[in-house]
């Protein structure tokens, strides 16, 4: 299989992470004779720097000639002042929406040789395997208006009855295909969007009578998120809730570190980045961990080139990389060796192909 793929570094940690990530993605393409052609395009602080937008029109013109996007993380201290309009972040908010990737898929799995760094009791962790599917083109993040006022200011909770339902329809699809239990998630006691979320996640489920459907609260599912993580298999929700229940989910799993994502639209194509952001403060120290990347690179394999067998490769190596007590410093402990980004890459890279070895 030939496929172009656009890799967006970013800022912070994300060159690091990604170029790990890169590196992960050509040993299975020699491993399995795939040909991944990748072209560099600047966003975020990055772009801003060489050509004062975080989003350039080459970046877009790039990604719109790639089959899917890898991207590391955007933002940092040095663009925090800057106005809305040249922010980082602003960058990445574009892309989502320019190629209308309405649907962030966020596995969270727990690895068995990761339950000592969470901070929950092994046997609240154990066995956690749900998805949040957080709606990624809608609500207070693009809703309008948006502005300051002359005392205050004003964002915007906007959700069309379409958008719902065509992110209410994708969790109920993976809910069948995976536990057949869905969790929506809304505060639909005090908001308006989150009323009608409900309705159409009522009205949906008509078609899907083989998946159990229960709705909750936003406050109380992040309670429950971390007390009882093991009752929930897809929890669907809208944009910022899905953007705080993720980071909190990772709680669970050990580390920010180790949690993927992927954005899709329903066709092949999709752009994938880890959960967490650029780490500023940890950021040219080569101690990042890689794993969110690595594994946004095995859901790209997945979703959007279909390959499955290489996606699992992937997915098998940094488990047992995992299991042979090699971490990164976010998740070191005692009687576990911490690597670096580059020497846990080396050990991922050598249990996909048992030939390289590591200078
Ligand atoms: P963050 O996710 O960058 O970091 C949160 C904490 O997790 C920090 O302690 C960090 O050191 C740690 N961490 C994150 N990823 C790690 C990794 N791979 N290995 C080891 N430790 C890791 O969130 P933040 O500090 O709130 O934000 C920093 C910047 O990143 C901000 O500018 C923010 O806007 C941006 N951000 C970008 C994205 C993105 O590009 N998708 C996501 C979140 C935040
Ligand atoms: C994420 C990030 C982004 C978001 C920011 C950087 C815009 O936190 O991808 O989770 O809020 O969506
Ligand atoms: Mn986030």
């Amino acid at each position: 299989m030939e496929k172009k793929i656009t890799v967006l570094p970013g800022d912070g940690i994300g060159p690091e992470v990604v170029a790990s990530a890169v590196r992960v993605l050509q040993v299975i393409g020699k491993r399995f004779n795939h040909t991944f052609h990748l072209g560099y395009a600047t966003i975020g602080g990055a772009a801003i720097d060489q050509h004062n937008n975080p989003l350039p029109d080459e970046t877009i013109d790039m990604c719109e000639n790639s089959d899917a996007i890898l991207l590391g993380a955007v933002g940092g201290p040095k663009w925090d002042q800057n106005p809305p309009e040249l922010r980082p972040e602003k960058g990445l908010l574009r892309i989502r929406k320019h190629f209308d990737l309405f649907a962030n898929l966020r596995p969270v799995k727990a690895f068995p040789s990761l339950l000592d760094a969470s901070p929950l009791k092994r046997e609240v962790a154990e066995n956690v395997d749900l998805m949040i599917v957080r709606e990624l083109t809608g609500g207070v993040y693009f809703g309008e208006p948006r502005m300051r006022t002359e005392n205050g200011a004003i964002d915007t909770t906007v959700y069309s009855k379409a958008e719902v339902e065509r992110i209410v329809e994708n969790a109920f699809e993976l809910a069948r295909l995976r536990g057949g239990k869905l969790c929506s998630v809304d505060k639909a006691n005090v908001l308006e969007t989150s009323r009608l979320w409900r309705e159409v996640v009522e009205e949906k489920k008509k078609d899907y009578p083989d998946v159990r459907v229960e709705h909750n609260l936003v406050d109380s599912v992040a309670m429950k998120l971390i007390t009882n993580p093991g009752h929930y298999d897809v929890v669907v929700t809208e944009n910022m809730f899905g953007d705080i229940l993720s980071d909190e989910a990772s709680v669970i799993t050990g580390s920010l570190g180790v949690l993927p994502s992927a954005s899709i639209r329903g066709d092949n194509f999709g752009l994938y980045e880890p959960v967490h952001g650029s780490a500023p403060e940890i950021a040219g120290q080569g101690v990042a961990n890689p794993a969110a990347t690595i594994l946004s690179v095995a859901m790209m394999l997945q979703y959007s080139f279909g390959l499955k067998e290489e996606a699992a490769e992937i997915e098998r190596a940094v488990s047992a990389v995992f299991d042979d007590g090699y971490f990164t410093a976010d998740l070191a402990r005692d009687g576990g060796r911490t690597l670096s980004t580059n020497e846990w890459t080396d050990k991922v890279i050598n249990e996909i192909d048992t030939s390289f070895v590591s200078e």
